[in-house]
């Protein structure tokens, strides 16, 4: 029987407002969670060295031998930690990781849970490896963040996916909050799993910790799509529980082999790029401000604090009932592409819409500017 998964309807968005600009139309792009910048140069000079020197055969199921240290010393500087690189696997992405974690973590059947509105794909792999996404509703009182009451009033759990900075809302667990959530996991052998992709991507004196400092047990997925420009080389990581590496290596070993060998020679030297890194955050503070100043001004109401990561969730059901028509009049009349919430919000999406902001200042001026423009118009109107 085909598997029953949702799509991923970003991508399907996505697809829209590409057809809508082959058409000759041009469009502002604000529904995509992929930096418009690509990997950093320092990195990119070491694809080109390394296409004309290197076989790039297969490589170790966990990855080339330097990488699993170097990300090991990244944590280090930036969690002032000591990881052991042996629990450290390479991995296609944060969703190669995924695959691998809740293969190597869960047996079909288990139940695990996941915030709603959140990142739909965790429910959507969990779909189709047989295994139950267990709801947890949040809202602007936990700043879209689950709590350990949250949890407790979820009957029987096997596992817990959080993701802080959280996609859609942006919203940070400050220390405290993951390290209440990761003992009360420990406590109830439950398997915390740890989504810290946006990692790097904070605004203001915002605060993450990482699971790995909080528990033995946690399970912490990574990836270097965001903080390191790098979506389309496909490459992540994980730091898994001692009694965990084994099963995820044999499980990679015979799924996918290995990631792809240019990709990570490129993930190492893009280790070492920090200072362009930084300014694309920079551009990202910039940007997230045009958009929480124009926004509100343009209808949108309810934003979400968009702590870090590169989106602003926001309420638009005063403005259409339905936000997947909002965002096909916006991309027709205006050639503005936005999310609507559907994806991460099953039940309530259609009342929200998320904007990301991780592409160039003028895409963000741009948009706001027909926004307000549209406002406008349909406010006379
Ligand atoms: C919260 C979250 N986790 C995981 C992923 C998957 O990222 P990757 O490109 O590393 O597979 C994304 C991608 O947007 C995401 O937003």
């Amino acid at each position: 029987m085909p598997s029953p998964i949702d799509p991923f309807y970003v991508m399907e968005v996505v697809a829209s407002a590409q057809r809508h600009e082959q058409e000759g139309n041009a469009v502002f792009h604000l529904e995509v969670g992929q930096p418009s910048t690509g990997a950093p140069r320092g990195a990119i000079d070491v694809a080109h060295r390394l296409l004309d020197s290197d076989t790039l055969g297969y490589t170790t199921s966990r990855g080339i031998p330097e990488l699993p240290p170097a990300i090991a010393a990244h944590l280090g500087r930036q969690y002032d930690l000591d990881v052991d690189p042996a629990r450290i696997a390479i991995t296609q992405g944060a969703s190669g990781a995924f695959v691998l974690a809740l293969l190597a973590a869960f047996d079909p059947g288990a139940r695990v849970a996941v915030t709603t509105p959140g990142y739909p794909c965790y429910r959507n792999m969990l779909t189709a490896l047989h295994m139950t996404a267990v709801p947890i509703h949040v809202d602007a009182t936990t700043r879209f963040q689950p709590t350990v009451d949250l949890l407790e009033a979820a009957g029987p759990l096997d596992g817990v996916i959080v993701a802080s900075p959280s996609n859609p809302t942006g919203t940070v667990l400050d220390p405290d909050e993951l390290a209440a959530l990761c003992s009360w996991c420990d406590e109830q052998d439950i398997r915390m799993i740890s989504d810290e992709i946006y990692h790097g991507l904070t605004y203001g004196d915002v605060q993450t910790a990482t699971a790995t400092a909080l528990s033995d047990s946690a399970i912490v997925i990574n990836s270097f799509s965001k903080y390191f420009s790098m979506t389309g080389w496909r490459i992540g990581w994980t730091v898994l529980p001692e009694e965990l590496v084994t099963p995820v290596d044999r499980l990679a070993q015979n799924l996918v082999i290995c990631p792809a060998a240019l990709s990570q020679h490129v993930a190492l030297a893009a280790l070492d790029c920090r200072d362009e890194l930084d300014a694309h955050v920079d551009r990202y503070a910039a940007n997230r401000q045009i958009l929480l100043d124009g926004l509100p001004k343009a209808g949108m109401t309810d934003l979400a604090p968009a702590d870090g990561a590169f989106y602003v969730w926001a309420r638009t059901d005063h403005l259409a009932a339905d936000s997947r028509l909002l965002a096909a009049e916006w991309l027709r009349e205006l050639g503005v592409a936005a999310t609507p919430g559907v994806d991460f919000h099953p039940t309530d999406g259609h009342r929200y819409v998320r904007f990301s902001f991780c592409g160039a200042p003028e895409t963000m001026h741009g948009a706001i500017d027909s926004l307000l423009t549209w406002r406008l118009r349909s406010l006379s109107g």
